[in-house]
């Protein structure tokens, strides 16, 4: 398998990118990557990899991606945290063309795996009202109340998927990916999550000596956050399961947003004054992931504890962070040895 050719759609991206670095790891020796940014905006790249700079949303495109592809990995999409999908709904549903013309592409192609990277924000609103999220279950996406735009982009995708694999007899296998945080992703810009909005803002804090940080909401809202390694291992292991249905690919840590921000100023050493923007995007109060099936299914859960991830993902932010101040444009991109 691993002489057969590979494809991972946003493999200039955050996870996409993660994924490639690992498969190289692995010994995989067909690695094509494919992304919309050009490669200088790459967040990983590497010379011994086919990497393509092609917009995912055309049609023909994709037929360029899926050419002899034994697996792909669909991980492109036009997304971010909930600063970029509260405010750019429109954007966020036209990912639908990406992963409709990749299951085209797919199918037209014959190729044997195809991955689609869903997200925890398919579940219906009506349960992440209450900050102590007692974990969602993959049966709690229905009756569908999707979180506007990106949410019901998902949602759709999904049973896309399914109905590729009832109808064509494609090999399609789902996650829903609750929030993924770690070294080389987006860490500033409008589309960072929390996680890395946090760590800059403490980091920002903590050179200026200016000891204040604002924090969008109440702070009580809760989340999971799942580190990088666990995601990249956890798609893996469902592309190669039986699981036929979309499954949970998260965290089951959960914790408030303040204790996240706890977490960090301990990292870093400071207490900060906090203030809170109510008008900010907030997105559910609580959400947490139930992770019952995938036990069930892999005896495997993601387990890298908030703490060490979060580490991690600090102390590369910080040399970011300090790299971009002293005029390094290229900060974040990282060539792969
Ligand atoms: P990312 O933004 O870092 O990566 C997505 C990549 O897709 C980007 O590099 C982007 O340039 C590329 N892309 C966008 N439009 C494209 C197009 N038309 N053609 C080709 N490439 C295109 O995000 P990520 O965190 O790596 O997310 C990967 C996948 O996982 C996405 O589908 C996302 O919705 C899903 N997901 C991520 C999280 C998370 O917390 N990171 C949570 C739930 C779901
Ligand atoms: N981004 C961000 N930046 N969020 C902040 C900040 C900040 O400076 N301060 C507090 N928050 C709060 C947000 O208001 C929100 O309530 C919570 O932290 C989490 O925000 P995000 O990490 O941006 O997004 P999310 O968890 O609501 O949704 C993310 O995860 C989904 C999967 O679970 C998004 O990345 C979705 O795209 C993804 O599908």
């Amino acid at each position: 398998m691993k002489d057969q050719l590979v494809v991972v759609a946003g493999g200039g991206g955050f996870i996409g990118g993660s994924l490639v670095a690992d498969l190289r790891n692995q010994g995989f020796k067909k690695i094509r990557a494919v992304d919309i940014k050009p490669f200088e905006q790459w967040y990983q790249i590497s010379d011994d990899v086919e990497n393509l700079s092609l917009d995912l949303n055309l049609k023909d495109n994709c037929e360029t991606a899926a050419q002899g592809a034994y697996q792909i990995f669909n991980l492109a999409a036009n997304m971010g945290g909930m600063g970029f999908i509260e405010n750019n709904k429109a954007l966020c549903m036209l990912s639908v063309l990406i992963n409709t013309h990749m299951l085209q592409a797919a199918r037209k192609s014959g190729v044997a795996k195809f991955f689609y990277s869903s997200s925890a924000c398919v579940y219906n609103g009506d349960k992440q009202r209450d900050p102590d999220n007692p974990g969602l279950k993959e049966e709690d996406a229905y009756p569908a109340l999707a979180e506007d735009g990106y949410g019901w982009e998902k949602l759709f995708s999904e049973r896309m998927c399914r109905h590729f694999s009832e109808d064509f007899g494609l090999y399609t296998r789902v996650a829903r990916f609750h929030n993924v945080y770690g070294p080389n992703g987006t860490w500033d810009g409008g589309r960072e999550k929390a996680p890395a909005a946090i760590c800059r803002k403490v980091i920002e804090a903590k050179l200026t000596g200016k000891h204040e940080i604002t924090i969008w909401g109440t702070g009580h809202q809760t989340r999971s956050f799942m580190y990088i390694d666990d995601c990249v291992l956890g798609v893996q292991k469902i592309m190669n399961s039986n699981i036929l249905e979309p499954i949970n690919l998260g965290s089951s840590e959960m914790v408030s947003i303040n204790q996240l921000v706890d977490l960090v100023e301990d990292i870093a050493g400071i207490k900060l004054n906090r203030t809170y923007d109510l008008g900010a995007p907030k997105g559910v109060n609580g959400r947490n992931s139930e992770n019952t099936l995938i036990q069930k299914y892999l005896g495997w859960e993601p387990s890298i504890p908030l703490r060490t991830g979060l580490e991690k993902t600090y102390a590369w932010i910080y040399d970011q962070y300090v790299a971009r101040a002293a005029g390094d444009v290229r900060a974040s991109v990282v060539n792969l040895a």
